[in-house]
């Protein structure tokens, strides 16, 4: 993936030569350690020799004097073989014992934090219906983060409405998204479907009823089908079974155009698949999320993250019409996108800034008030203005004067 850039940008040579960098103060400090480990070994050996010799010349006078006869002289020289072998193995083994030690306790640790972030498994039963999922005064800061990525944002989705999100960059849109789908816990505040509180509900449960599609959703390396089917893999059926779901997300020309149709393999890995454009991809993830949410009966959420940033034009249009018609009485639709005329519909729009919700409405109340999506909405707008056509004067600009 990287071959583009490292060839455009000549990426490469700069690249290597940070790694011959890196490279050479790791083997200067490699050479530093060999030499102080062989001063050390040259130092034990040595202090080694001397026993040696000390322990053979003591032997050689004790048996030279008669204080001791051949026969326990041999016996000895066994001994002090076999015994300084031993000594030898055991300050091996303690050393490999703490070498060892330090990976165990690195996996006790592991497993600590693994316990402590496991989702639990158990809790009430989600209920059946809810008239809404609210959100109160919730905050979440990422445990690496000394600011909150959101802070007391409350918002209420109620079944059957589309309900937006808009804001800058980093403004903590996706954020908002894992906690409404359940994959975050608010740190802070509460997330209530109906009258009951996330934190003592089934989890999995929870997860049932959320259909999510993010901006980075997963590109299985499967055929289509299965990409679509990844949405409910428990959900059996056959690919023809999928096509309300392509037709959905207008991803029929896109298959129309694979060699074997759903069949096709969709990674450029194995031999004979088929790349997708990032717009062609999108229209997948839109397929599977569609699938997921026709699945489920129950009272849900449905929340798509910009689910239109790589869809031409028509497309686009296209794709807020359909997400719009998404919602049912027993659904909530969430949309985040920073396409403005994709948000003007929604039955409730919430502007967040640097995590915290400025703004909420409908579109006319929002533009009446003059704020932050009013500024959203008329830069974008401004873009599609009819420009002066040239020829034509326009009475608004300054006359200049023909030099000629
Ligand atoms: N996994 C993470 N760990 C630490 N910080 C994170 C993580 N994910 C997001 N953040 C930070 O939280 C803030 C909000 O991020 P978030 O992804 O919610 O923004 P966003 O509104 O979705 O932005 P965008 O419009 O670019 O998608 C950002 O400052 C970001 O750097
Ligand atoms: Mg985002």
């Amino acid at each position: 993936t990287a071959a583009q850039e490292v060839r455009l940008h000549a990426v490469g040579a700069f690249l290597l030569s940070r790694y011959q960098r890196m490279a050479e103060s790791a083997e200067a400090e490699q050479e530093r350690l060999a030499s102080s480990k062989a001063l050390t070994e040259w130092v034990a050996s040595a202090l080694s020799g001397l026993a040696v010799a000390a322990t053979y010349g003591t032997m050689f006078w004790l048996i030279t004097a008669g204080h001791m006869s051949l026969a326990i002289a041999g016996t000895a020289v066994i001994a002090v073989r076999t015994g300084s072998a031993s000594l030898g193995a055991l300050v091996m083994n303690v050393n490999q014992l703490h070498e060892e030690s330090l990976y165990v306790r690195d996996h006790g640790r592991f497993l600590t934090q693994a316990a402590r972030r496991v989702i639990p498994s158990g809790g009430e039963p989600v209920p059946e219906q809810v008239e809404e999922v609210v959100l109160d005064r919730v905050t979440y800061r990422y445990p690496d983060r000394d600011t909150a990525a959101l802070d007391q944002v409350s918002l209420t989705l109620p079944m059957g409405s589309v309900t937006a999100v808009v804001g800058e960059n980093g403004s903590g849109k996706s954020t908002l998204m894992k906690i409404l789908s359940g994959l975050l816990l608010p740190q802070s505040g509460t997330l209530r479907w109906g009258p009951a509180d996330i934190t003592g509900l089934y989890r999995s449960q929870v997860f049932e009823r959320v259909s999510l599609l993010t901006q980075d959703f997963q590109r299985w390396p499967v055929t289509a089908a299965m990409n679509i089917r990844l949405g409910r893999p428990a959900h059996a059926v056959t690919p023809e079974g999928l096509g309300p779901s392509v037709d959905y997300a207008g991803a029929g020309p896109v298959i129309a155009k694979l060699p074997d149709g759903l069949r096709s393999l969709l990674a450029r890995m194995f031999r004979g698949a088929i790349e997708l454009s990032g717009g062609e991809w999108q229209k997948v993830g839109l397929a599977r999320t569609h699938w997921r949410s026709s699945t489920s009966q129950a009272d849900g959420v449905l929340i798509v993250d910009e689910p239109t940033s790589a869809l031409d034009p028509e497309a686009e249009i296209e794709a807020f019409d359909r997400i719009r018609r998404l919602a049912a009485p027993n659904r909530a639709v969430v949309l985040v996108t920073h396409r403005m005329s994709g948000v003007r519909h929604a039955d409730r729009i919430y502007v967040l800034n640097a995590g915290r919700l400025v703004e909420q409405g409908t579109h006319d109340e929002l533009i009446a008030a003059q704020g932050r999506y009013a500024a959203m909405f008329d830069a974008q707008a401004a873009q599609y203005a009819p420009a002066p056509t040239p020829g034509i004067p326009n009475p608004a600009a300054p006359t200049v004067a023909d030099p000629a």
